[in-house]
């Protein structure tokens, strides 16, 4: 007997998957036992070359436009949704379901948004919905989290989830370049979207930590919750200071749990938010580089574990999308061994959380910063700025004064202060008092430190 894969997609996973199940020599031998049965692609014409087939197209009769003809195919076992975006996906997700179809899909997007109608139908028809391939591509986080990692207290995911972001920052340390000229080099070199938006301001970082979250902490995420700030503001000299203080300049995306003290009557709100944040060039996240991601989790008792790898990619998705489908085959080849009609859900394969966790607002928070004023240059400046943070309890690490490279032709100066760890919000209270110095002359830069 063999299984059936219903492909929906033919783009760049679409055909990674296909090469991979077109070729299964040499790989799991479960493999052997599984076949595509049918692709849905947007147009017949469009010609596709898959490497396991000599670089040929797939055979015409593999191919239809009708995507709803797969879903409601009672040949197919599995369906594999590699399209993105919200719709058709979501409608087509949902009537693969309502067929009794397992998925598996690589879409953050989708699950971020509607993982609760997901999960929920997939519950009732008892069919998984796998998801390695959504977030950070050939890294195998996902089954970590549910399975490998499953002993622990997980307390804190640390993750550069944004191929993108990294590579543009990456060049920035490296090349000095702007945030803008490397920008259209990554789109050239088809790194970038020709719309930047969701990897450039957080989308895309947000949407996977939101899946992460959810496993890590088994509740569901609200994406609205999570604080998101891109990284369209660093500039050439936040950089320069960063790596003249010791630190490089990533996007991460964190999700944590945070110490209370055991009297603490408050309920316990999770802490999530992607932003750019200053790292220590020790820190084993400050040497991820390029469009490679990374993630570290911290769980109890495990202490601090590290995968790293290709975030994104034909190839590394499709590892990813065909685990999933293996793990699918080999479940529902013991159901049948145990002549079961209906497979009994493997619950470490599942996802079944029920209840929305509290995510903490980020002005609750407790965060090192990282700020760079520009001022006039006169007397009284630094102790003006030190005492609003002082009445607003932000405690200073290190107060640095240079001339300022940003006017030649009035008389600044440029302020760089350190901060303790401080609540979040006592330290936007003493920025807001700050910007109405008379003294002040902007604020170009404020980063979180790790
Ligand atoms: N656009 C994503 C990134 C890849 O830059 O990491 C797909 O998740």
């Amino acid at each position: 007997m063999t299984y059936k894969i219903g492909l929906l997609g033919l783009g760049t996973v679409g055909t990674g998957v296909a090469n991979i199940l077109l070729d299964p020599e040499g790989r799991n031998p479960l493999l052997h036992e599984i076949e595509i049965k049918q692709v849905g692609v947007r147009s017949l014409t469009k010609p596709r070359s898959i490497k396991s087939l000599g670089d040929r197209d797939l055979p015409e009769d593999y191919c239809t436009d009708d995507l709803m003809s797969i879903v409601t195919d009672p040949d197919i076992d599995i369906v594999v949704e590699v399209i993105g975006g919200i719709e058709p996906a979501r409608s087509l997700v949902l009537k693969a379901i309502a067929h009794g179809k397992h998925i598996v899909t690589a879409n953050k997007a989708l699950l971020a948004r509607h993982g609760d109608e997901i999960f929920t139908a997939a519950k009732s028809t008892g069919v998984y919905v796998m998801l390695e391939a959504s977030v950070a591509g050939g890294i195998p986080i996902v089954q970590a989290l549910k399975q490998a990692l499953g002993a622990n207290r997980i307390t804190s995911l640390t993750g550069i989830i944004n191929g993108t972001t990294n590579y543009i920052l990456t060049r920035m340390h490296e090349a000095g370049e702007s945030f803008e000229s490397i920008l259209a080099d990554a789109q050239k070199l088809g790194y970038a979207e020709a719309d930047p938006t969701a990897d450039i301001d957080g989308f895309d970082a947000a949407d996977k930590i939101a899946i992460l979250a959810s496993l890590a902490f088994g509740d569901r995420i609200k994406l609205d919750r999570i604080y998101r700030e891109g990284i369209r503001n660093i500039t050439g000299t936040d950089i320069k200071a960063a790596t003249e203080l010791g630190f490089v300049i990533k996007l991460l995306a964190i999700a944590r749990r945070p110490e209370i003290s055991p009297e603490s009557s408050e309920s316990q709100e999770l802490d999530i938010r992607v932003h750019p944040t200053l790292i220590p060039k020790h820190h084993p996240l400050a040497s991820i580089n390029g469009v490679t991601n990374a993630v570290t989790v911290s769980g109890d008792p495990i202490g601090e574990v590290v995968f790293s790898g290709p975030g994104a990619g034909s190839g590394a998705t499709a590892s990813a999308v065909v685990a999933d489908i293996l793990s699918v085959v080999a479940a529902l080849k013991t159901s049948q061994q145990n002549h079961q009609d209906h497979p009994k859900i493997n619950q470490l394969m599942g996802c079944s959380h029920q209840h929305y966790a509290s995510v903490q607002s980020i002005d609750k928070t407790i965060n090192q910063f990282y700020v760079r004023f520009i001022t006039r240059n006169q007397p009284g400046v630094i102790g003006d700025l030190g005492t609003c943070f002082g009445k607003h309890l932000v405690s200073l690490e290190s107060v640095l004064q240079k001339p300022s490279l940003e006017s030649s032709s009035e008389n600044l100066a440029e302020v760089v202060i350190v901060t303790q760890r401080v609540i979040e919000g006592n330290f936007q209270a003493a920025l807001a008092e700050i910007t109405k110095l008379p003294s002040l002359y902007n604020i170009p830069t404020v980063i979180r430190i790790l």
